[in-house]
């Protein structure tokens, strides 16, 4: 098995009930050649997956390492699965800064998330000190190692690399940088996994319709995770059609 392409959108905080409509300008652009997951806010995950867009797939952003309890505020892999989605995103960079999430915590996540039944899209990237310091393969790894849990496969795991530097700020890493932090995460995921050879790894960090093609030119890219333009099917679109044609 070749690892599967995959365009996820991560919509953040942001869309509303109007903006479901979102899906229904992306369904044209949609047709079987990689897959297309969109990870809205998580109120919106039940009335996105029950227009049943063909082809579009729900994501949550988060869920807590607990099947259920006294947990105010929080959501159960098993309840994001009954809303609708197949998929979650963990570990991103905007949950470790902001809610203090440790490599632990994320583990703990992707283990319950399994569970559940979802796929889990597990988030690693440096800060710009990290890379300025020439820490980032070392990052990278031990982050892989504590986030991503020994139950994961193939089938139920993504890893996206994300340059905490590159996230909505309009700068990309080069080519060869993203070569050369893919080519490691493939490397740690094939020693630590019988099927890491066929893991999807996405590249993450101000992916765009410009920039799209020649990111998923470079080896060991197998999609994308993408912000700011997965909010709109204008935008959105030509990404998935780059990597369809990829
Ligand atoms: P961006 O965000 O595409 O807006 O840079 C990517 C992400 O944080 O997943």
């Amino acid at each position: 098995m070749a690892p599967r392409k995959i365009a996820a959108g991560n919509w953040k905080m942001n869309g509303d009930l109007a903006a479901l409509a979102q899906l229904d300008a992306l369904a044209g652009a949609v047709d079987g050649r990689c897959q297309v997951v969109i990870c809205p806010p998580a109120l919106l995950i039940h009335p996105m997956s029950s227009k049943s867009v063909p082809g579009i797939e729900v994501g949550g952003q988060d869920c807590h390492a607990k099947a259920s309890g006294a947990n105010t505020g929080d959501l159960a892999a098993a309840q994001l699965r009954d809303a609708g989605a197949t998929h979650v995103i963990l570990g991103h960079s905007e949950r470790r800064a902001d809610h203090g999430e440790t490599d632990a915590d994320v583990s703990a996540k992707a283990v319950a998330a399994h569970q559940a039944g979802l796929v889990t899209i597990i988030c690693v990237g440096e800060t710009e000190g990290q890379r300025d310091g020439g820490d980032t393969l070392q990052v990278i790894s031990q982050q892989l190692a504590g986030s991503v849990p020994d139950c994961a496969t193939a089938e139920n795991t993504v890893i996206a690399y994300e340059p905490v530097w590159a996230i909505g700020t309009g700068r990309t890493p080069t080519d060869d940088q993203i070569a050369e932090v893919h080519a490691r995460i493939r490397a740690d995921l094939s020693k630590r996994f019988a099927d890491g050879a066929d893991m999807a790894l996405l590249y993450g960090g101000s992916v765009k319709a410009a920039n799209a093609a020649q990111i998923f030119a470079i080896a060991d890219v197998n999609g994308a995770l993408v912000g700011g333009a997965s909010l709109k099917a204008e935008d959105f679109a030509p990404i998935i059609a780059a990597l369809a044609a990829a």
